[in-house]
């Protein structure tokens, strides 16, 4: 077993646009992007994946929930866009406390929806709580391989495991299909990743794989879609 998964040793850093990320030293790996945490989520989920989908209501599935940024930036945008937002989260290893208030403080520091990260992680895991009248959640502690995805089908997929090098095994065609199985059609899911056996699986499972723009830092990213008709 990884030490990370052993030791839970992770770093709080800022990224270039000021908002934090975790560093996981036992891994090697980042939690976000260090050319700005805000910036890639931003690119990468809300307007690659959510802005795509033209639907309304929207169900959300997101893989790896980590500090919460994908979260809050949807919230936000179902205050905006005033479009219902039901948003499952998966994740594993869910913060401490001590590194709850932590995040938060930096988002507190630059007056950025502070208050809103706090209510998403202080909603009880595992319960589906409304926290707007726009939004509401649940996270679920879970091993992505293991899980049974329950309360589709998902209109967007969010898919933010660790990198694909670091955790292969969750970046498997078998993942992938019981993604597929929970998307619905005309569904989106987008990824940081490019990789080449990531596409392959992807496309593999049954999704229609593109490469897009990336944001600052990296060059492309994919979207993959369930076509509405099979
Ligand atoms: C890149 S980070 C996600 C960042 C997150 N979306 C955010 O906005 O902060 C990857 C996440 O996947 C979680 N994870 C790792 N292995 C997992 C597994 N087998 N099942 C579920 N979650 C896992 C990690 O704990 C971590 O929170």
């Amino acid at each position: 077993m990884n030490s990370y998964f052993c030791t839970m040793d992770r770093r709080i850093i800022p990224t270039s646009d000021g908002t934090p990320t975790l560093y996981v030293p036992g891994l090697g790996e980042h939690y976000h992007s260090i050319h700005g945490a805000r910036r890639e989520s931003e690119h990468i989920f809300i307007e690659s994946a959510l802005d795509y989908f033209p639907g309304d209501p929207v169900r959300v599935l997101e893989f790896g929930f980590g500090t919460g940024l994908n979260a809050l930036l949807t919230l936000r945008r179902a205050k905006e866009t005033g479009r219902q937002i039901f948003y499952h989260a998966l994740e594993k290893y869910p913060l401490e406390a001590g590194e709850v208030e932590e995040v938060c403080s930096y988002f507190r520091d630059l007056h950025f929806e502070w208050a809103d990260l706090e209510r998403i992680h202080s909603v009880p895991w595992g319960r589906q709580t409304v926290i707007d009248p726009y939004f509401s959640i649940l996270k679920e502690q879970v091993d992505f391989r293991e899980t049974t995805i329950s309360g589709g089908p998902y209109n967007v997929i969010y898919f933010d495991a660790f990198a694909p090098a670091v955790q292969p095994d969750l970046w498997s065609e078998e993942v992938f299909r019981k993604i597929h199985s929970a998307t619905a059609p005309g569904g989106v899911l987008t990824t940081y990743s490019v990789k080449g056996s990531v596409r392959r699986n992807l496309q593999s499972a049954g999704f229609t794989v593109k490469k897009i723009e990336g944001p600052p830092g990296k060059r492309e990213i994919t979207r993959a879609t369930k076509d509405s008709v099979e």
